[in-house]
């Protein structure tokens, strides 16, 4: 199994990227940090807790709080697609505690402890990863792979014309996490065209998921309610997964079908163009400096959703 580090904003499609590391064989999950995006604070590690706790492994991975806001800029939520992010869901999981440990400490710690075998997928701002960079400036290269959910490959954003919301929160981070390669192996899974081209689950695959009827499908029913919600009203045919598709590449990269090496930088000036993600390819004078991938298996994906989502599993 992938040794793995998952940071996260957790909320809705990050849950689900959760389960993958908590649930698939293929991971070896070691723990989850936790970095300010998507929603409040405490509703984020609320969610971790509670994903924990529908997969049946309440008080096994340790949850470590990490950067309350942007290394610059004021804190930006997206409380308006996400709701609390899980759909008001209250479960209890009295008794658990996240850890001491800062996150930033964490993702350094565990780097070093086991040089050139942990992985780590980050699918909120990049500020924790950043930050881990500025603390250890071994901790490129003691890391084997991150991995991205941010930007664009084609200019399309989310959160505004030119930017996708990881990238958009935190751009400061964003740019300098890009400046560490080629010592860190970067693959950066986009907003667009991957992800809103082949990870929308439409209204028959969420059918079959409700259909499952396990706790699992019933918790991603609920959880992504409130982005299917949002998806819809801007004109998206169904529910986005960005994070859990980061997260199942890294684990299965048979389901990458075609990526490439980018030169990828982030723009934190620009009146309209803050977080833009530079993907530039064959320019002169640009060396690459991470995968992009720009092509996925869509149905394998699905498949491997919806296989997680059968699991039995028993909330504590
Ligand atoms: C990203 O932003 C968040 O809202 C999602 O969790 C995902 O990580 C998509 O732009
Ligand atoms: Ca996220």
């Amino acid at each position: 199994p992938v040794p793995l580090i998952i940071d996260t904003d957790t909320a809705q499609d990050d849950c689900i990227a959760l389960l993958a590391g908590l649930l698939d064989p293929a991971a070896d999950l070691r723990a989850i940090t936790m970095v300010a995006g998507n929603v409040g604070f405490e509703s984020q590690v609320r969610n971790a807790f509670m994903t924990l706790n529908v997969a049946g492994r309440l008080g096994e991975v340790p949850i470590h709080l990490g950067c309350r806001r942007p290394m610059v800029r004021p804190w930006v939520s997206a409380e308006d697609v996400h709701g609390d992010g899980s759909g008001g869901l209250d479960m209890d999981f009295e008794g658990c505690a996240t850890e001491r440990e800062h996150a930033v400490d964490t993702l350094v710690r565990m780097a070093a402890e086991r040089p050139g075998e942990l992985s780590i997928v980050a699918i909120g701002p990049l500020t924790n990863i950043a930050m881990a960079a500025i603390r250890d400036p071994d901790f490129a290269r003691n890391v084997k792979a991150l991995y991205i959910m941010g930007g664009s490959n084609n200019g399309r954003g989310n959160i505004t014309a030119a930017a996708e919301f990881n990238f958009y929160v935190d751009p400061e981070a964003a740019k300098a996490v890009f400046a560490l390669a080629p010592g860190l192996p970067i693959t950066v899974v986009p907003w667009a065209p991957v992800t809103l081209d082949q990870a929308v689950f439409a209204q028959p695959a969420l059918d079959e998921i409700a259909a499952l009827g396990t706790p699992l499908a019933d918790f991603f029913t609920r959880v992504c309610a409130a982005t299917l919600e949002f998806d819809q009203s801007v004109g998206i045919d169904g529910t986005t997964h960005p994070d859990s598709l980061t997260a199942a590449l890294l684990l299965h990269p048979e389901l990458v079908r075609r990526s490439a090496r980018y030169n990828v930088d982030v723009e934190t000036g620009g009146e309209l163009t803050r977080g833009y993600a530079a993907m530039s390819w064959g320019v002169h004078g640009l060396p690459d400096n991470a995968t992009v991938v720009d092509d996925i298996d869509a149905a394998g994906f699905y498949a491997y959703i919806k296989g997680l989502l059968s699991t039995p599993t028993r909330p504590q």
